[in-house]
């Protein structure tokens, strides 16, 4: 079977976030279930060296932004076709914002562009190589569905939502320039209010949604977290699946890991303590003390409750517990976190930035990871945070509600937590879950239970690779019934 997968980012070439490491999970997830999974993505500066590389299949004269040619270069066992048009992707600093924190203004062009040349390779472009199915990912990818929409017999496509808070939304001034044809932009399509959505255009077009959890699935439905998109997924709830993310078990491996101090297991835990060793001096924090260490590894947005955390702060340091966070974004957290590392020396340390290895260490070195979201599709730090046996305490939503089991009374008796949960997502309560992970740890064999059976708990891609498979083959023999 033969996939084309659409999107912005792919680890470990690409990332700002949980997107990345799923795109460039699943080709790799996929191909022991006979999928041959090409990525496409756009050829930003990061990309440069695979460009030179690569062998051109195809040239566009007149995708919006100039020309372009079509690239495909294989690295880390990925299967790449990147989109090299320098006026839309040959700019430095962030591949969605310019130096000024803002969108860059021709971002409708720049991903337009990409799902024009994705629906291109679908419905026959390229020479040797036609998918049978198009999966895309998130609003960046969005468009590829209406423009096979607008196409003579396009190949069947699946969209899924990362995180439907980023919709893609634009001008309806551009619908020309963007070679939409007018009859799309309705209620029933790709109009939201007053505006063009890719990712609506995404919803409405695809074969098939999913999202990135069970929970999320749901809650998409409802309006508090379905942004105005959940009468649409509704209506077609028979059509949505929610899939759980998995995790790269070689990347993210405590035994096996250059970013660690030292490996360590679930049969051998001591080592950990070299890790929270070199993760307290990193931050430099107090080395000892009664209470655990928790980190953030985390963008410093409103979608991930951090505020909540600034609040709680107080509570936290005088239990002896002590912090670690690594994020960036939003300025104001951020200077909320600087400003609690002055006013807690020793107890709390920030580092504002993105830092790969540095991400590794803490889930090596951390006691417990802190992830307050107010939403949160999926998440993957907890999924980190459970192989490197430090214990989420999360926010009861999304993905977070479908991967910790909460350490309750009726948990611990029949043994089976692996961290703490929470709501409603507010200061008290996550003041009340930080504390009782507190009284957790101060005992330490109901801790070290816990540690292991989070390091056992499953989240590698087997359960969800063959449950993407389902659908792609659903799809496909949907399709075939019909012709
Ligand atoms: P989201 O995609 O909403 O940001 P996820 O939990 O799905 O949330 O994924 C976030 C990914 O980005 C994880 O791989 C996490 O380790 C990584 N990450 C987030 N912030 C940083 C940072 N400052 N430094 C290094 N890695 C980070
Ligand atoms: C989004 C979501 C996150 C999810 C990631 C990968 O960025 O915010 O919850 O894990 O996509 O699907």
């Amino acid at each position: 079977m033969k996939v084309l997968s659409v999107a912005s980012e792919c680890a470990p070439f690409v990332k700002t976030g949980g997107l990345a490491d799923v795109v460039g999970a699943l080709p790799k997830a996929l191909a022991p279930l006979g999928v041959s999974m090409r990525v496409l993505l756009p050829g930003y500066p990061a990309l440069g060296p695979l460009l030179k590389e690569g062998k051109t299949l195809w040239e566009a004269e007149h995708l919006p932004g100039g020309p372009a040619r079509l690239v495909s270069v294989e690295s880390g066992g990925i299967d790449l076709l990147l989109l090299d048009a320098p006026d839309l992707y040959d700019r430095p600093g962030n591949i969605y914002l310019n130096g000024d924190g803002q969108d860059w203004s021709d971002n409708a062009q720049r991903f337009a562009a990409l799902s024009m040349v994705a629906a291109k390779v679908a419905t026959g472009a390229l020479a040797d190589w036609q998918p049978d199915l198009v999966h895309l990912h998130d609003w960046q990818a969005g468009l590829t569905a209406a423009y096979l929409h607008q196409s003579e017999n396009p190949p069947p496509c699946i969209t899924t939502i990362h995180n439907i808070a980023f919709q893609g939304l634009f001008d309806p001034i551009l619908m020309t320039d963007l070679s939409l044809s007018s009859a799309l932009y309705t209620s029933e399509g790709i109009e939201y209010f007053g505006r063009i959505s890719f990712l609506k255009a995404g919803l409405v077009y695809a074969d098939r949604i999913t999202t990135v959890s069970p929970t999320y699935a749901a809650e998409l439905m409802q309006p508090e977290f379905g942004m105005g998109l959940e009468g649409l997924l509704s209506a077609r709830s028979a059509d949505l699946s929610g899939i759980l993310n998995g995790i790269d078990l070689d990347v993210w491996d405590p035994e096996n890991d250059p970013a660690l101090a030292a490996p360590y297991s679930v049969k051998r835990l001591k080592p950990k303590a070299e890790n929270k060793a070199a993760v307290l001096r990193r931050f430099g924090l107090q080395p000892g003390g009664d209470g655990p260490l928790f980190c953030v590894i985390s963008r410093l947005t409103t979608q991930k409750g951090l505020d909540l955390l600034l609040d709680a702060l107080p509570a936290l340091v005088s239990r002896g517990a002590r912090l670690a966070v690594l994020g960036s974004g939003d300025a104001g957290l951020e200077a909320g976190f600087v400003s609690a590392a002055h006013r807690y020396p020793g107890s709390v340390g920030v580092i504002i930035g993105y830092d790969e290895p540095l991400s590794h260490l803490m889930q090596g070195g951390s006691d417990a990871i802190v992830i307050p979201s107010r939403f949160e599709p999926c998440g993957l730090t907890q999924l980190y945070g459970l192989r490197y046996g430090t214990l989420p305490v999360v926010a009861r939503t999304g993905g977070l509600a479908d991967t910790v089991i909460d350490a309750n009374e009726a948990a611990r008796v029949a043994g089976c937590a692996t961290g703490v949960q929470f709501a409603p997502v507010t200061a008290d309560a996550l003041e009340q879950a930080l504390m009782r992970t507190c009284d957790l740890y101060a005992q330490p064999r109901e801790w070290a239970g816990m540690m292991r059976r989070a390091m056992r708990h499953p989240v590698g891609w087997d359960t969800s690779a063959a449950a993407y498979h389902q659908i792609y083959a659903d799809v496909l023999s949907t399709r075939a019934a019909q012709e």
